[in-house]
């Protein structure tokens, strides 16, 4: 089954409290975007952001420029008609980010479970080449993954599970990392799953060389639909 079709069926046939990630706040996430000591008018892209609540908190928090990126126009959907009217800026974008090109600066990327699922080796190297792209020199990544002790599969998906020190090194030498922790997100409806997180500043001055250029995937072609309710 396609990607995009997969996930919009989970969101489509699942309530958020049947959905095993679901934080009404997403508390480790928004301690490392707070430490980022932002300006409210700062770019922040949530990329896999499906229906999470960050975006309501960020939107509270008084920053004002966020991007949503999604492969599910289904999930992206639902989080644009709860923030009404209060999301009235906020971009959604819905674009399998293994698949397209991003060129919006951003000042933040934050990532929640969502790099975990890219199991092949390809879509890892063009999801952070979108990444390595989009972020500013000096912009941080708030980046969240299964831990090795959490789950091997998500939503029937295998996954890859990372030590801070693994996501670190996936990441390569354009970033330093500032904070790590752990988290035991408690699901919905019971149990638990471990989550790893890093922070990492995006480092100034660091030229790629033409194999990271290559490793970015620069040649890939845009495919991005910036979404609408009509967008199924
Ligand atoms: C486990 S959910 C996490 C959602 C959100 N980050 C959160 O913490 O609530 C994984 C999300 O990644 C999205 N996703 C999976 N693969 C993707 C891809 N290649 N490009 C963009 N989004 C993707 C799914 O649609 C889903 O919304």
């Amino acid at each position: 089954m396609q990607r995009r079709t997969h996930w919009d069926r989970i969101y489509r046939t699942r309530l958020p409290g049947e959905r095993s990630w679901t934080q009404r706040r997403p508390a480790s996430s928004l301690a490392l975007i707070h430490a980022a000591r932002l300006a409210p008018d700062a770019q922040i892209l949530d990329a896999g952001a499906g229906a999470s609540h960050l975006a309501d908190h960020l939107l509270k928090a008084g920053m004002r420029r966020l991007t949503l990126v999604d492969i599910s126009a289904a999930a992206l959907r639902e989080v644009k008609k709860r923030l009404e009217p209060s999301g009235a800026g906020v971009q959604f974008l819905r674009a399998d980010l293994t698949d397209c090109r991003l060129d919006q600066k951003v000042d933040l990327w934050h990532d929640r479970a969502v790099f975990h699922f890219l199991t092949r080796a390809a879509d890892r190297k063009r999801y952070l080449g979108n990444l390595r792209r989009c972020l500013r020199p000096g912009g941080f990544l708030v980046l969240a993954a299964f831990a090795p002790t959490g789950p091997e599969r998500c939503s029937g998906l295998p996954v890859r599970r990372y030590s801070t020190a693994g996501l670190t090194r996936e990441l390569g030498p354009g970033f330093r990392v500032l904070r790590r922790l752990s988290e035991q997100h408690r699901k919905p409806f019971g149990g638990t799953q471990d989550f790893v997180y890093i922070m990492a500043v995006k480092k100034v001055g660091v030229r790629l060389s033409r194999r990271a250029r290559r490793m970015s995937g620069e040649r890939l072609q845009p495919q991005l639909e910036p979404f609408s309710e009509h967008a199924l």
